[in-house]
């Protein structure tokens, strides 16, 4: 007898209190944020569904290594265990920790990008496009067209357009020193890249002497989409799977806040002996000699753990099912998400919740509020305010406008999904009722984090 219910594959052995709060304390938090979820106080979240980075629970098995962290400044034997599981994983020769993704990105883009380069990758996340853009080169996004119609059913929603590659790489020789591919496509949707887009963007890498690197935050949940969707892996391992997809690159950037299972810490991995030595020239500026890299020996402990951790089976098919679960409760209330469902959050669709709010009274924005409003659910928009300002100025709409719920790992239940179903479900109905937001303060780079907003009508939600 095999039971259809998919359980959490763990028993909480440690609780952390969550604490309820009143409509009218949520709405006096809003003001005193400046309308911008980054502000508020976590204590006045009921359910964080900001980001899945760094905020998992780690395991038993994890707290009982960092017992072993070697705090030794060089050579310490942390970082040599830290090295041995990434390599297992990857194959790739040279390890080198940061303290976390978007170190990795600007250690690396400050080793091989130089004013006028282009970088192509399926979706640059926000941290990528600007330490890209930093450098005074440019972050061209190229997902297939399917990426861009939220509704739209694809397997591998987060594959690279490959012919728009081959096109960039012939029309700009000597232009493009890496490409990438970010698994899963966070911004667009937390999707999928299949095996074979991957490796056809090897070979044409290869007919282009381009190397390919990997924005691997996601790869076990990649690789669970592989094992699910791609014919001829349904047999093989997460592990098996993980290792062909990094198989078929130069490098890779990794935020192991993610799929490595630990509240901080990252690392950049590459075959190239001569930039390796660059990257670690300009990691010890910054970040800490190569064999800590800006973390205690206990992080690289905890995260040598993760990365283990995160290809097992029962935890990736919980994981995934927790995502689709919430994801069809959605459809079948006539909620409007990116489908299908990615690896780490929902998307929701804001353009059609609210499509009478237009996009530069920033729609994603002002549906985030109100389900933090309504609920104490906080949410991340994936949105023109995140995306909108253009490096020469001006500002244009986003390709979407999302609502991203990402739910942490390890750490919420199904009768907190359950509750975050009836909170979407109450804000659905409200939906004739928000209206926007105007921004009234901007910071001059990655502006969503501190910008400040008002509502258009009072409370956000228009009489009824
Ligand atoms: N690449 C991707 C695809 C990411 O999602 C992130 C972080 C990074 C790079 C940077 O890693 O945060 O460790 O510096 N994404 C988080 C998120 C912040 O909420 O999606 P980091």
């Amino acid at each position: 007898m095999s039971f259809k219910t998919i359980i959490e594959p763990f028993r909480i052995k440690t609780v952390e209190p969550i604490r309820r709060t009143t409509r009218e304390q949520r709405a006096a938090a809003l003001v005193a944020a400046g309308y911008n979820l980054f502000l508020l106080k976590a204590e006045d979240v009921l359910i964080d569904l900001l980001t899945d980075s760094g905020t998992g629970a780690m395991s038993s098995r994890q707290w009982a290594g960092m017992m072993m962290g070697d705090e030794s400044y060089a050579g310490a034997s942390s970082f040599y265990r830290f090295e041995a599981a990434v390599r297992d994983i990857t194959g790739l020769k040279h390890v080198i920790p940061t303290h976390q993704g978007r170190a990795a990105e600007r250690i690396l883009f400050g080793s091989v990008l130089k004013p006028g380069d282009i970088v192509p990758n399926n979706t640059h996340f926000d941290t990528t496009r600007a330490n890209v853009e930093y450098r005074k080169a440019q972050a061209l996004d190229l997902p297939i067209p399917e990426s861009r119609e939220p509704q739209r059913y694809h397997p591998f929603k987060g594959n690279m357009d490959l012919e728009a590659l081959e096109r960039v790489l012939r029309d700009n020789p000597g232009r493009v020193p890496l490409v990438m591919i970010t698994v899963t496509n966070n911004s667009g949707g937390g999707q999928p890249v299949s095996m074979a887009n991957i490796r056809e963007a090897r070979a044409i890498c290869n007919r282009y002497g381009v190397p390919l690197y990997l924005d691997a935050c996601r790869f076990a949940e990649n690789a669970w989409f592989i094992k699910l969707r791609e014919p001829g892996y349904a047999d093989k391992t997460p592990l098996e799977i993980a290792r062909e997809m990094f198989g078929y690159v130069d490098g890779c950037t990794m935020s192991a806040k993610k799929d490595g299972l630990a509240n901080i810490g990252g690392f950049l991995a590459l075959n190239d002996d001569d930039l390796a030595q660059r990257c670690k020239n300009l990691l010890i500026l910054s970040e800490g000699f190569p064999t800590y890299g800006g973390l205690a020996g206990y992080d690289l402990e905890a995260i040598a753990v993760g990365l283990r951790e995160v290809l097992d089976e029962d935890y990736l098919r919980y994981r995934i099912r927790s995502v689709e679960y919430l994801g069809e409760i959605c459809m079948h209330n006539d909620i409007p998400l990116v489908l299908p469902t990615g690896g780490h959050a929902i998307y929701l669709d804001a353009r059609a919740i609210l499509h009478h709010i237009p996009w530069y009274e920033y729609p994603a924005w002002a549906l985030a509020l109100v389900l933090y409003l309504e609920g104490g659910v906080r949410s991340v928009p994936i949105d023109t305010v995140m995306f909108g300002r253009q490096p020469d100025g001006t500002e244009k709409p986003a390709a979407m406008e999302l609502v991203r719920l990402a739910f942490p790992r390890r750490v919420y239940t199904q009768s907190h999904v359950d509750y975050l179903a009836e909170v979407l479900i109450h804000v659905r109905k409200l939906a004739p009722r928000i209206r926007g937001v105007r921004m009234v303060y901007e910071p001059p780079v990655l502006r969503h984090f501190t910008a400040r907003f008002e509502p258009l009508v009072e409370g956000l939600l228009a009489p009824e």
